[in-house]
């Protein structure tokens, strides 16, 4: 194989490429350049080794550099690299599809395949109007997303999202009739709460409030991510969940999961829906579907939903929309080759075997200079920082900083500071990531 290792480029060679939700200036005084992975590990331009605690971002659920995922990629590639799902089809779409639904929660067995978790975002808030207008209830069109939700950067997830520097440079180029949840992160109430928080169900009770105000007729669905990472790990109070799908029951609404980031295993099982035993109408993926091989994802929904849209003459098109890329067969071998992965080494309940562990791991940080509250369920943690007077992020941007440094790839977001591991991970690395974090903690000012 002539896999290829780049050198370094050249300060000069950076400019070219405007990076994404990245500090770019920042980044190209002194960048950090990764060039290898395997395992666990990143190794960068210079040949340092760096422990990934946060599965590249967030996807990379079975480890790095797996040989499986390479070879069905390379044998897809070489029997064909491509075929289109608009009016024809390739056999392992459809065996993708099954295996998914076989993991799936409970009735939802029909799935929509797209490239991303953005694309899943937008392509389900576009059925959920859709299935409306197919049930003669087109006035159904409002949506209800979540103060400091993460739905990915389309403008149909954008307009449902609620972090503000995410909107806020778009000006008013949001869609109309959206409104929002509050957030459901209260240090006040929670802080060092281990795995879900006991105050803030009532918080659900809010939509309830937003349905009186909008009318149930206009609503066509809520979404939110059943733990939100981007924001900085917000995780949903006892029984929250289960109300919110009670409320949009009684009235009609459908709701909408955002498993991007809790999809497959990240939380014990294949599925947060699973995890809290709440079955949303849809729910978005992508990321661990396909280990961040290659750019896939996929929109699950219940049965009733696809039927909905299979009426009229059967040679029409039920849905004006999809992807070029839709089950793109390379990304479907990658899948494949994932989920078998995932079943083989039984990564997809690996989280549950490991969380109080890794709970244990986490709290550990409490006490530490600075940290107002750590998070964490299944394999995900957060700890949050004060932040410094009159500079937001500053302070978890500088441990983020000297993390990699010392050899560990953690991520932050405004003064936290995620974790969310390859699932393969072991119990040495966990005592790794925390000891090398706590040592910067304790250092930076
Ligand atoms: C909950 C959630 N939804 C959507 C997205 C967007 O996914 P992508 O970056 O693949 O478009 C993300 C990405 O982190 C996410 O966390």
């Amino acid at each position: 194989m002539n896999a290829r290792i780049s050198p370094a480029p050249a300060q000069s060679d950076l400019e070219a490429f405007w990076m994404p939700f990245t500090a770019n200036r920042q980044f190209k005084a002194n960048p950090r350049l990764l060039t290898r992975a395997e395992g666990m590990h990143y190794w960068t331009a210079d040949g340092r080794q760096v422990i990934d605690a946060v599965a590249g971002l967030w996807c990379v659920n079975a480890g790095h550099g797996r040989r499986e995922i390479t070879e069905a990629v390379t044998r897809q590639l070489s029997v064909m690299e491509y075929a289109p799902t608009f009016q024809m089809g390739h056999p392992i779409a459809f065996e993708l599809a099954n295996r998914l639904v076989a993991i799936a929660p409970p009735g939802m067995d029909r799935v929509f395949f797209t490239n991303s978790g953005s694309e899943s975002v937008d392509t389900a808030l576009k059925i959920a109007i859709a299935y409306h207008r197919a049930r003669g209830a087109g006035q159904r069109t409002r949506f209800i997303g979540r103060e400091k939700g993460y739905h990915g950067v389309g403008f149909g997830g954008m307009s449902v999202g609620g972090m503000v520097n995410n909107r806020k440079f778009f000006g008013s180029s949001m869609l109309p009739g959206v409104d929002h949840l509050p957030h459901t992160l209260d240090i006040g109430h929670n802080a060092f709460s281990r795995n879900l928080p006991q105050w803030g169900m009532h918080l659900a009770n809010e939509l309830e409030r937003l349905i009186a105000l909008h009318d149930a007729s206009t609503i066509a669905a809520v979404i939110v991510e059943p733990i939100s990472g981007s924001a900085g790990v917000l995780l949903p109070p006892v029984g929250y969940l289960k109300r919110l799908r009670e409320i949009c029951d009684k009235h009609d609404i459908l709701l909408i999961f955002d498993e991007v980031i809790t999809g497959f295993g990240r939380v014990g099982k294949p599925f947060a829906a699973q995890a809290f035993d709440v079955t949303p109408d849809l729910m978005t993926t992508a990321k661990g579907l396909s280990n961040g091989a290659i750019p896939m994802g996929a929109v699950f929904t219940q049965r009733k939903v696809y039927e909905a849209f299979m009426q009229g003459p059967e040679n029409t098109i039920e849905l004006f929309h999809g992807y070029t890329y839709s089950a793109h067969p390379v990304a479907c071998a990658a899948a494949l080759a994932t989920l078998d992965i995932y079943a083989k080494e039984e990564l997809l309940t690996r989280a549950a075997t490991l969380s109080s562990t890794w709970e244990d791991a986490v709290h550990s940080m409490r006490g530490l200079p600075n940290v107002i509250d750590v998070r964490n369920y299944g394999l995900i943690g957060a700890v949050e920082l004060e932040p410094r007077a009159g500079k937001p992020g500053a302070r978890a941007f500088d441990v983020f900083l000297k993390c990699f440094e010392r050899g560990v790839m953690v991520r932050q977001t405004g003064d936290v500071i995620a974790l969310s591991p390859p699932l393969i991970i072991e119990r040495g690395h966990i005592a790794q990531i925390v000891e090398t974090l706590s040592q910067v903690i304790r250092e930076t000012a």
